[in-house]
């Protein structure tokens, strides 16, 4: 389909649609497009298409695609003048922080940022500290990536660099986030990149959530705060943070809302992203570390006679456990149950906590895999631990040699959607309960 436009006017694509412009010139977040330019929108994402000239563009929309038109620009006016605020930073690579809410515009703000950073012949490094919705890497990881060249989705970036933090909920890793965030901003620093922007997570309102981006900023100290709001909803941020240098700006009112369902699907597209072309490989347990998960499955081997004696005084199969010095771990059967009785006797005697975990409790749980100097490989699902072949499979496109498995606390099924499953059960009060 072709659609004439007239300059100043934008175009409103909703993905999935490919957009191709026949003649004229546009710009998407600050980033100029000419003549024979093909932009893919993905789905659940819009872009604005805005009209420097009189413009031509071919279209073709996917399944649930729509366009619309805006009379003028959709950038809101207070967006025009942070670069030239940015531009008279003068720390060497100054760190810019966004705020907002959720869909608030944040990513879209770092995208036009960059461009006119870019046109400035300045070299900006993205760094995605937004878990649930990341742009840079999977969910649930965060990264960075350095731009050369203007851009239109900060998703077909490539990461320079990824973390697993394991959460899609802000709110369940902070301190793991500010702790890589600050690595992460040490990395760049050492490269020639001139501004280091660092988005952030939606979760801004409450006590906890204020006092999350106050420490953030403080910690990773950002020389220019943007907030992005509507009813001075960051004012208790920004307030905390005085004397530093912030500026609020507006979200553009041509914002397309995601609901909850729509992010976790975003979420699902971008999980198959970093699936594609996945196998299951079988890892022998004796091979790798296994991080965060409640088990390492490193003393497996020892003491067969252990077990056969767990097995006596619990009254249960037992295919695994691990012992450290005030718990003792087992794993049992998928539908097994240990008396009240005899757990309690048992705690008595070994004057041990028993942390009960059934087999397959590790199934579909998303992990990192790393190499042996840490560095991230790609992600993975767990399929299974053979507690016989004392082997761990999983879902990986990751070929390379494995070090580490890190697990996280995403569960995915087979089709890769996100499920919710009770926390690994560790005691005999979630035994009775589930
Ligand atoms: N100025 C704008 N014009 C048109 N669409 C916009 C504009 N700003 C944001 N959007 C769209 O609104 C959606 C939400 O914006 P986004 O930047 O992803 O928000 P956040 O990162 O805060 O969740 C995205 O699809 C984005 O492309
Ligand atoms: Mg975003």
């Amino acid at each position: 389909m072709n659609k004439t436009l007239q300059k100043g006017k934008t175009l409103l694509v909703d993905g999935p649609a490919s957009i191709n412009i026949s003649s004229g010139t546009a710009e998407v977040f600050g980033a100029v497009l000419k003549e024979g330019k093909n932009v893919l929108v993905r789905s659940g994402k819009r872009l604005p298409f805005e009209a420097k000239t009189n413009l031509t563009v071919n279209i073709m929309l996917g399944e649930g695609a729509s366009i619309d038109e805006a009379e003028g620009s959709t950038i809101p006016d207070t967006w025009n003048n942070i670069p030239e605020e940015i531009l008279t930073l003068e720390t060497p690579a100054p760190i810019i922080m966004i705020l907002g809410g959720v869909d608030s515009g944040k990513t879209s703000l770092c995208t036009y940022l960059c461009n006119k950073l870019l046109n400035a012949d300045k070299q900006v490094a993205i760094v995605d500290g937004d878990l649930g919705q990341s742009d840079i890497g999977p969910p649930s990881t965060i990264g960075y990536t350095v731009i050369k060249r203007p851009i239109i989705d900060i998703f077909n970036a490539k990461a320079e660099n990824c973390y697993f933090i394991g959460f899609t909920t802000p709110s369940k890793a902070r301190n793991k986030v500010i702790q890589r965030l600050t690595e992460i901003k040490n990395e760049i620093s050492k490269s020639s990149v001139n501004y280091i922007i660092v988005n952030t997570d939606g979760w801004i309102d409450g006590e906890e959530a204020i006092e999350y981006k106050v420490r953030l900023i403080e910690e990773l100290n950002a020389d220019l705060v943007i907030g992005i709001e509507q009813n001075e909803t960051l004012t208790p941020i920004l307030e905390k943070v005085k004397p530093r240098k912030a500026m609020v700006c507006k979200p553009s009112k041509f914002i397309k809302k995601r609901d909850r369902a729509q992010r976790k699907l975003l979420r699902e597209l971008s999980y198959k992203k970093y699936l594609k072309n996945a196998k299951v490989r079988s890892l022998p347990l004796s091979w790798v570390t296994i991080k965060g998960a409640p088990l390492t499955f490193t003393n497996s081997y020892r003491n067969i006679q252990q077990i056969k004696e767990l097995q006596r005084a619990l009254d249960v199969k037992v295919f695994h456990f691990e012992e450290s010095r005030d718990k003792i771990s087992i794993v049992i059967g998928r539908n097994k149950w240990i008396d009240e009785e005899r757990l309690l006797k048992f705690e008595e005697k070994t004057r041990k906590k028993l942390e009960i975990l059934r087999e397959g409790f590790e199934e579909g749980l998303l992990v990192a895999l790393e190499d042996s100097q840490n560095n991230f490989l790609g992600i993975g699902v767990i399929r299974g631990v053979n507690y016989k072949r004392k082997t761990i499979r999983v879902y990986t496109p990751v070929t390379s040699e494995i070090s580490t498995v890190h697990v996280g606390q995403v569960r995915l099924d087979k089709e890769l959607k996100e499920v919710i499953s009770p926390p690994f059960l560790t005691n005999y009060e979630v035994q009775k309960t589930v």
